[in-house]
């Protein structure tokens, strides 16, 4: 069985030089509950190495120094996708497809999924985000109350991905119960029987599609041919079960740092309720700001890093945020800045190279509909003085709570 956090401490391999090794668990590090971002670049000082090594969990490398991490993200040659997390097992579990692919085989699998993400698509799915948005915002404007993260952030992916592959609203109950096991287990579940329930929930929906295609998501990626061959059914699964894992708790820690963000800072919130053109800048600012994946690579290939030989059979850990934030990569990167010139590429908040999210332009517009109908929505709000922000660690760092108040009308 495979629990998510794991692993006696292993023999430390002799390639590891000893300066190099540090005692840091990417699913807790330490002060991780109150500031996920200080947490991590506690891994980074002025002049320290770009490369550690860490026994936990198994023992691995942690890219530490933003260029580090933005080049080993790109280098599929070298690195591997194939282990998808340094959980040891995670990955035969899981077994994502396009995630989990690597070039060449991932080519054929990612081209069909783009084809389903393409923004002809996207874009007209943002009056049903908005429908959703209002929906759950008229469920709680009148009680001057949240907690954004269980009420809001984690509700609107589910209920969106739900419209997305055309399966009824009544539905929407159960998947909930799976988005939660995944931004949030609580130990009911192992993995393979979250992996489990996930694919007997899709899978009647799934057979569906396979036989008589509609317009919805599954379909169109389904009706893309692998080669000039049909998608067999595993391999449909695994495509169905990735873009389920992927989607969900990956925009609930989105949203739930942005609503932190607005809520700390309310002369942000007065600038994008007086200027609401500015709320697509500031969304890519708030993306770039707070990234909270990181992905994990097997390598195949040794490659030198940092002066440090890493070999081929070693784990390395990409962590986005200690890109995103080190300030040899971006000016004052802790500074939100609504008109930083960002390449929205150049950034690993959605990752980097033959990987880079294919839900991007979905997530982008989830993030901008929600910021505008909030903040059209709601008076100022401000997070409540008697309740704690949480935070955790993790392959997507999130934040646990965020309360809110506001008058209410
Ligand atoms: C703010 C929200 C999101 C963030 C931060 C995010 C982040 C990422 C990152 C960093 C990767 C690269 C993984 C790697 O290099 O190993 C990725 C890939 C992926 N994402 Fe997202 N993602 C988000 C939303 C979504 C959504 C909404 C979906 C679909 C419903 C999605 C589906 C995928 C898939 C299928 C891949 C694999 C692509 C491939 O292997 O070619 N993501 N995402």
């Amino acid at each position: 069985m495979t629990s998510l956090a794991t692993a006696a401490p292993p023999a430390i391999p002799d390639h590891v030089p000893p300066d190099r090794i540090v005692d840091f668990d990417i699913f807790q590090p330490a002060g991780v509950e109150e500031d996920y971002f200080a947490a991590w670049l506690a891994l980074q000082r002025p002049g320290g190495p770009d490369l550690v090594w860490t026994p936990r969990n198994g023992g691995h490398w942690i890219a530490t120094g933003g260029e580090a991490v933005r080049q080993l993200w790109g280098d599929a040659a070298a690195l591997s996708s194939e282990v998808l997390a340094v959980t040891p097992g995670l990955g035969d579990v899981m077994r994502f497809i396009p995630l989990q692919l690597d070039p060449p085989e991932h080519g054929p699998y990612r081209n069909a999924v783009m084809r389903g993400f393409a923004s002809s698509h996207i874009a007209p799915l943002e009056p049903q985000v908005v429908a959703l948005a209002n929906d759950l915002i008229d469920g709680l404007i009148g009680r001057g109350t949240c907690e954004f993260v269980e009420e809001f952030a984690e509700v609107l992916p589910v209920n969106l991905f739900l419209t997305l592959i055309g399966v009824p609203t009544e539905d929407r109950p159960r998947l909930r119960v799976f988005g939660k096991q995944l931004t949030r287990p609580d130990g009911s579940m192992t993995v393979e029987e979250l992996a489990q329930a996930v694919d007997d929930y899709l899978w009647p929906f799934l057979q569906q599609r396979l036989e008589m295609p509609g317009d919805d998501l599954f379909s169109r990626i389904l009706s893309v041919p692998i080669q000039g061959r049909a998608w067999t059914v595993d391999e449909a699964k695994r495509m169905c079960r990735n873009l389920l894992f992927g989607g969900l708790d990956t925009v609930a820690a989105m949203l739930g740092m942005v609503a932190l963000h607005l809520a700390r800072n309310p002369a942000d919130q007065a600038r994008l309720r007086a200027e609401p053109d500015l709320i697509p800048a500031a969304a890519d600012e708030l993306m770039r700001r707070y990234p909270t994946v990181s992905v994990s690579r097997n390598l195949v290939a040794d490659v030198a890093v940092d002066g440090v030989e890493m070999k081929a059979g070693d784990l390395v850990y990409l962590p986005s945020v200690l890109h995103n934030l080190d300030p040899r990569s971006f000016d004052a990167p802790q500074e939100v800045r609504f008109d930083r010139k960002l390449n929205a590429v150049k950034h690993t908040t959605m990752g980097a190279g033959p990987h880079r999210c294919v839900g991007a332009g979905l997530a982008r517009m989830e993030v901008i509909v929600v910021m505008r109908e909030w903040l059209r929505r709601l008076p100022p709000f401000a997070l409540d003085p008697d309740r704690p922000v949480t935070m955790k660690g993790g392959n997507v760092g999130a934040c646990t709570a965020v309360p809110l108040v506001w008058q209410p009308a």
